[in-house]
């Protein structure tokens, strides 16, 4: 079941809050490459910055699902 492991203890916390702080944390991080590349002080080349929103977008729909499985019951 998919709620069993967004409710998986980890160092004594539920799994599904580690992954919605990396994907907060993953959010702001393309976020900042995409200002620090706007206003010409870029932290990675400018490509880092779609690939980085890709990831943080598949990490939120990770973190949706097993959030919705607490709910839905699956
Ligand atoms: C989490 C928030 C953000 C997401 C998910 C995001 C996502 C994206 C994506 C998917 C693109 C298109 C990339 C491409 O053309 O291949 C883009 C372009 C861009 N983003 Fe962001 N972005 C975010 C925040 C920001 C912020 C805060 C800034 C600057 C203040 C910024 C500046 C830019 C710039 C300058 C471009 C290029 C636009 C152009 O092609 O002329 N982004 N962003």
């Amino acid at each position: 079941m998919v709620r069993s492991i967004a409710l998986s203890s980890v160092f004594g916390y539920p799994f599904i809050l580690y992954l919605g702080a990396i994907t907060f944390i993953s959010f702001s991080f393309t976020a900042l490459l995409g200002y620090r590349y706007f206003t010409g002080r870029p932290l990675l080349p400018f490509k880092w910055h779609p690939r980085m929103a890709a990831a943080s977008l598949t990490l939120a729909v990770i973190h949706a699902i097993l959030g919705l499985s607490m709910f839905l019951g699956f």
